[in-house]
């Protein structure tokens, strides 16, 4: 498969293979907290991967651990057929440039008191790029995000939080990127104004064939825009694979949960969530989803379930899986 360690069964190139990634940070009391347990997921040359799960569920450490902000404690994240641990400074730097980064919160995210040429094209200055980038080409790009070039000696504050985000797009993509890894980027905006950056993320992707993770906690926004979905539960993939198949055929108790949310979703609310999430300080034995599954078993408690594939490119990790197995040799 796609991601599970196992072997590909998708056609065309994966651009990103993360495994067994674990990230760590020290917790109270001299203890860790494991934000990341062994995920494991490819990303395809030209593909959105939408990741979600519910908040805390380690979506946005999954995402920065792949640009190794901060480095996994433990695991491999190859982009490019490269593993990027392996590299040296210089040679990780001039990746660095390749994957870019947006946030949710886009006001912050640009430094309030630089002007919009400046931030813009502050990266170019510092990284470099793959290819030549003239003022023509800079405000090209300024325009082609929807800012109007003659504001281009204006500060953050004196732009919407839409518009922020609009520069916090041009700010990546002024770096050649090839990867955008998008933590949240509409969350924060009016619903309005999502379609709108979301329109302009997909006319972007074409334009400048980018590859995308897509991260949020929206369903209709992750369904809107990703080819294949990844869902986490308290740090650990429980479902991944095309997003019709995951979307129209969930098969974990915790992706038809999530979906019976959703209004419309055709999914019924036999499993709609309850219960809090348990702390990732103490997570619970077993299947982590076991406390709040209304399918869970003794097994449950006591054993991680292993990956199961449902489909060409659809795989779930649960012993009691509400779809049946198949065997794709
Ligand atoms: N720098 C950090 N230091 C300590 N704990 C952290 C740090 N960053 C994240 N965590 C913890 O790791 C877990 C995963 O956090 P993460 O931000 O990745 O979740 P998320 O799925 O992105 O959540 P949200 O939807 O709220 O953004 C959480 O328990 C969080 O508190
Ligand atoms: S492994 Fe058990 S507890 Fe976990 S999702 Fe499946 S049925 Fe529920
Ligand atoms: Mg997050």
């Amino acid at each position: 498969m796609v991601g599970i360690g196992q072997e590909s069964l998708r056609e065309g190139e994966s651009l990103i293979r993360v495994e067994n990634l674990v990230v760590e940070f020290p917790g109270p009391r001299g203890s860790k907290l494991q934000a990341v347990s062994d995920v494991s997921f490819d990303v395809m040359a030209g593909e959105t991967l939408g990741i979600v799960g519910e908040s805390g569920c380690g979506k946005s450490t999954t995402a920065k651990a792949v640009i190794r902000m901060p480095p996994p404690t433990s695991g491999t994240v190859r982009y490019d057929d490269e593993d990027l641990a392996a590299l040296t400074k210089e040679e990780l730097r001039s990746r660095r440039t390749d994957l870019q980064m947006i946030f949710q919160d886009p006001i912050s995210a640009l430094n309030p008191r630089r002007s919009v040429w400046d931030i813009i094209s502050e990266g170019v200055e510092i990284w470099g790029t793959h290819g030549v980038w003239t003022d023509a080409r800079l405000t090209e790009l300024i325009s082609s995000v929807g800012i109007d070039p003659q504001y281009r000696d204006r500060k953050p504050f004196q732009f919407s939080g839409g518009q922020c985000q609009r520069i916090s797009i041009a700010r990546a993509l002024a770096l050649d990127p090839k990867v955008l890894i998008c933590d949240e980027p509409v969350s924060a905006l009016d619903v309005s104004v999502q379609a709108q950056i979301l329109n302009l993320l997909d006319d972007l992707k074409t334009e400048h064939d980018l590859t995308m993770l897509f991260i949020s906690h929206d369903l209709a926004v992750v369904r809107n825009v990703s080819d294949r979905v990844l869902v986490m539960y308290l740090g650990r993939v429980a479902e991944v694979g095309d997003a019709d198949a995951i979307f129209d055929n969930p098969v974990h108790p915790y992706t038809q949960a999530l979906l019976s949310a959703v209004p419309g979703s055709g999914i019924d609310n036999d499993g709609s969530l309850s219960g809090e999430l348990p702390s990732p300080l103490d997570p619970p034995t077993g299947c982590r989803f076991h406390t709040r599954c209304s399918h869970a078993t003794d097994v449950c408690k006591t054993t991680v379930p292993e990956f199961r594939q449902f489909g060409k490119d659809h795989w779930a990790a649960c012993h009691n899986p509400q779809g049946t197995p198949v065997d794709i040799t």
